[in-house]
């Protein structure tokens, strides 16, 4: 599995042992496949959350916090092996010749750059926790996605303590070099991103270091996709790409939209625009808008940056990429209102698919969530199925708890046969394959008609749907 011949040693010696704070969706999946393609080097993933850390330590692998195809296999493989997640942060640091840092680092909700900065405190604290731990030479890794020049923040920080020497328990003076690498794993395809990258991205300015961290992955990266640059540059390409992607996305969905008007397939243009090489086809699937912890945090922390250096003008082009997609998920709120008669007080609607895309237990900013609350305002009665996220993270999403009887309530359904009874519409807001196969001529006589299907992720089997007797309606099919 591993092919030892990419990995050089570094001018500290192989790295033997790794610590990552923040055992997340990042931090849990990545450090498990470094474990696994580097049996030789002991890795600690640490967290604050103890039931987190509980449910990556669970014998049923099947709990494990993060659902992520082939998860559980790479964890099963490690785990007491070389792989271990542990709440006892002070010591895995101590321990560590390199610390990963990939803790949470949302948007500010208040104070100065509220709405639209990174909140980094989880970062400051986790930095505060390495220069206070720390033994000897330290190599600090952010993995977290960060404004650009953060890690003068986090060299600051560790500044202080290796100026300080007699803080440390130990003897020796601590002194560490700062890296920037961010993740550019995607959800649901995590473990194959991860042990297939593009590309794995290095920035920093302490050359033994970034070779020292680029034999860590050279285990089973070839050496072409390892890059190497400055700080400020790996930082900002992280934003950059995140910015890139989403903008495609609403690209496709304002395209989508003009061609719902005039006519045209939106799923035809993105094909035909798609094989031109300069363009390429990915990224170009009309949708409910993008959802997920990052696109959008990411794409508003650059508004700010941009803001910050005088760059209105830029700052104000990516915003409305963050309000082309608002915009998307209201509209197709509105949409689903206008075709049911202009109203959905009372009206039984079931939604397929609650997480932010398909594969994945996630429902960080997912557009069900805007789409379900712009339904439930209108009085609707929703019956919501996912296979994979629960009914209690439905209550903290949509900020209500479930209820049976009523005017914009919603309960969860176990299967998508108990969610379509006596319903008026289906509207698919995840891509779950399973929604492509459903059997409709058996849903279809459950609904009270006439019945609707709205399909925001074109998954469905529209042939099949109409032939059962629905109404149908496809994202950007004009
Ligand atoms: P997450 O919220 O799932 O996990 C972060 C974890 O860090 C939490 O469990 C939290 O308890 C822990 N934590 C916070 N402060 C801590 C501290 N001081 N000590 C110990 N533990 C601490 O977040 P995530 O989705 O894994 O994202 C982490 C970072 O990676 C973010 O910056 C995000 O932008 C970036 N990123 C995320 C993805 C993704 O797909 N989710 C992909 C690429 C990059
Ligand atoms: C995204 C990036 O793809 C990763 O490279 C990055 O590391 C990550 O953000 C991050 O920084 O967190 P992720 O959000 O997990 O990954 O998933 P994507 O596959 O990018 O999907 C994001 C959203 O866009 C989903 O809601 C998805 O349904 C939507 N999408 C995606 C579309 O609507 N159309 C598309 O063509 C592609």
């Amino acid at each position: 599995m591993s092919s030892p011949s990419n990995a050089s040693p570094s001018a500290f010696g192989p790295i033997r042992s790794i610590c990552c704070i923040g055992a997340g969706y990042v931090g849990g999946p990545t450090m498990a496949v470094i474990a696994d393609r580097c049996p030789g080097i002991k890795v600690t993933v640490v967290d604050l959350n103890a039931s987190r850390i509980a449910a990556w330590n669970d014998p049923d692998l099947s709990r494990l916090p993060v659902y992520e195809p082939g998860l559980d296999a790479v964890v099963a493989r490690c785990r007491g092996r070389n792989l271990s997640f542990s709440t006892e942060v002070s010591a895995a640091i101590a321990a560590a010749d390199m610390v990963f840092l990939s803790v949470n680092t949302p948007t500010k909700l208040k104070g100065v750059g509220a709405g639209q900065a990174s909140d980094l405190r989880w970062i400051e604290a986790s930095a505060r926790e390495v220069a206070a731990c720390a033994q000897g030479h330290t190599i600090v890794v952010e993995k977290s996605t960060l404004p650009v020049r953060t890690a003068e923040t986090v060299q600051a920080i560790l500044a202080a303590a290796q100026r300080n020497p007699s803080d440390q328990s130990a003897a020796a003076p601590c002194t560490f070099s700062v890296l920037s690498n961010p993740e550019f794993l995607a959800e649901g395809t995590a473990v194959a991103d991860l042990e297939h990258p593009d590309r794995v991205l290095i920035g920093g300015d302490d050359p033994a270091a970034i070779e020292a961290l680029a034999s860590v992955y050279g285990h089973w990266v070839p050496a072409e996709r390892i890059l190497r640059t400055n700080l400020w540059s790996s930082e900002l390409s992280k934003l950059t790409a995140n910015a890139f992607l989403a903008q495609r996305i609403s690209s496709i969905n304002a395209i989508g939209a003009l061609c719902e008007a005039t006519g045209a397939d939106v799923h035809e243009v993105a094909h035909a625009i798609g094989t031109d090489s300069r363009i390429g086809p990915k990224f170009l699937k009309a949708g409910p808008g993008f959802g997920g912890s990052c696109f959008q945090k990411d794409i508003l922390n650059l508004v700010y940056l941009c803001g910050h250096y005088g760059l209105q003008e830029v700052a104000a082009y990516w915003q409305a990429v963050v309000e082309l997609n608002g915009w998307q998920q209201h509209r197709l709120a509105r949409l689903v209102v206008q075709r049911l008669f202009g109203t959905v007080t009372g009206k039984r609607i079931a939604v397929f698919g609650f997480a932010f895309k398909a594969d994945t237990n996630d429902t960080r900013e997912a557009p069900a969530i805007r789409i379900c609350q712009d339904l439930l305002e209108e009085g609707a009665q929703l019956a919501i199925y996912d296979p994979k996220v629960s009914s209690a993270q439905m209550t903290d999403d949509l900020g209500q708890p479930p209820q049976a009887q009523g005017e914009g309530v919603w309960r969860a359904a176990e299967t998508p046969e108990e969610a379509v009874r006596q319903a008026d519409a289906v509207v698919i807001l995840t891509e779950w394959a399973s929604f492509a196969s459903l059997d409709w001529s058996m849903l279809v006589p459950q609904m009270r008609h006439p019945a609707w299907l709205f399909d925001t992720r074109s998954v469905a089997d529209l042939a099949a749907a109409r032939a059962a007797g629905l109404q149908v309606w496809r994202v950007g099919m004009g």
